[in-house]
């Protein structure tokens, strides 16, 4: 039997994108098939405007971070780095520990501890993976600082959050893809920001795209923050960051630098939305768009909501949202926003009386 391969399968980020990727010549291809993302159209929550999901949750481990772990793991592997070691909210220690077993690597993961720190589903993904998974008396930014500070004292680890540069190039393919699925870039690309290397990266991407000339155009950008994590609407970095997205529950975003440079140039904004605001998108994306998502990725439509109310973007606009996570990274979230479910016998009558009211005869 020859092996299944149909012609054309996708491939993974790294070598999709190898020529456009500064990886060092001969790092091998550490991969889980990711990239390739559904780009969906929005039905209900466009408000006028012409409105697409990325949909960044069907990667392998349910988040962005896969492309710019698995660009960062073959950089790690190439520099014969013996583990692999970051700072996380969740969803970068999930894709590290899943690369770090797919690369054969010990992963060391340092997460805020703490009731709510890091969703469920994230957690258990570091588990399952095998990796060692730390949880830090601290926040998100005082783990990474640590974690920081442990890669500076050890040549043999690959520190693999975003300022590690492989990272922001593997993010950038994000931007590739959005160009080839639309023809074009979109009029504004709308993306929720925490520790700030996802937008730089998506920035980085078009303008890499433009330049080569596989596009005219680069999108405005919309950077939403969870208003109680706030530090790019405020200017100032925030010690106590609070949101219950708790994958952007960040007050210090190592790229702030960065991000604040591409907003600026993309002649875009940053914005803050309040949680309220952030699990009404929540809501809606799942309940009128059949789309589930973590709340940190609401925040991007949230983010979208209130650049249309302030008529930055106008009617008919292209406009993409980048939903960052899974839905199931948070199941605790999902059944606390919900009505819980009934209880019937097993017959049909009981199960015909559990119908509402307008669908009973
Ligand atoms: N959305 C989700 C689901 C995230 O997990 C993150 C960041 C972001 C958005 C923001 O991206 O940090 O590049 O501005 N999560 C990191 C983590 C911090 O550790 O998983 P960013």
């Amino acid at each position: 039997m020859p092996l299944l391969r149909p012609e054309g399968a996708w491939r993974g980020v790294v070598e999709e994108y190898r020529a456009y990727l500064s990886l060092p010549a001969g790092a091998p291809a550490i991969s889980l098939r990711e990239g390739n993302t559904p780009l969906v159209p929005a039905l209900r929550a466009g408000r006028g405007a012409d409105l697409y999901f990325k949909i960044e949750g069907q990667n392998p481990t349910g988040s962005f971070k896969d492309r710019g772990m698995a660009v960062a793991v073959s950089g790690a592997l190439a520099e014969d780095a013996r583990f692999l070691v970051c700072a996380s909210t969740g969803n970068t220690s999930a894709a590290a520990a899943a690369y770090a077993a797919r690369a054969g690597l010990p992963a060391l993961l340092a997460v805020p501890a703490g009731d709510g720190a890091v969703a469920r589903g994230k957690l258990a993904q570091a588990l399952a993976f095998g990796a060692r998974l730390v949880l830090v008396h601290g926040n998100f930014d005082q783990a990474l600082a640590a974690v920081r500070a442990l890669a500076a004292l050890r040549p043999d680890a690959a520190l693999v959050n975003s300022v590690n540069p492989l990272r922001l190039e593997g993010q950038k393919t994000g931007a590739f893809e959005l160009i080839e699925q639309l023809g074009q870039a979109p009029d504004w690309l709308c993306i929720p920001v925490g520790n700030a290397g996802n937008i730089s990266a998506y920035w980085r991407g078009f303008c890499e795209y433009r330049q080569a000339g596989r596009c005219r155009g680069v999108p405005r950008l919309i950077g939403a923050q969870a208003a109680g994590a706030a530090p790019l609407v405020s200017g100032t970095f925030v010690d106590n960051p609070q949101t219950l997205a708790s994958a952007i529950r960040i007050g210090r975003p190592a790229s702030a630098h960065l991000a604040q440079a591409a907003v600026a140039e993309a002649d875009g904004r940053f914005v803050a939305v309040e949680d309220a605001e952030i699990l009404a998108a929540y809501r809606f994306l799942a309940r009128q768009e059949g789309i589930f998502c973590e709340p940190a990725s609401a925040a991007a439509l949230a983010g979208f909501w209130a650049a249309r109310a302030a008529g930055w973007i106008g009617d008919g606009q292209r406009v993409v949202c980048v939903l960052t996570g899974n839905g199931l990274k948070d199941p605790e979230r999902a059944v606390a926003e919900s009505d819980p479910p009934m209880e019937a016998e097993a017959t049909a009558e009981a199960l015909a009386r559990t119908l509402p009211p307008e669908l009973r005869i």
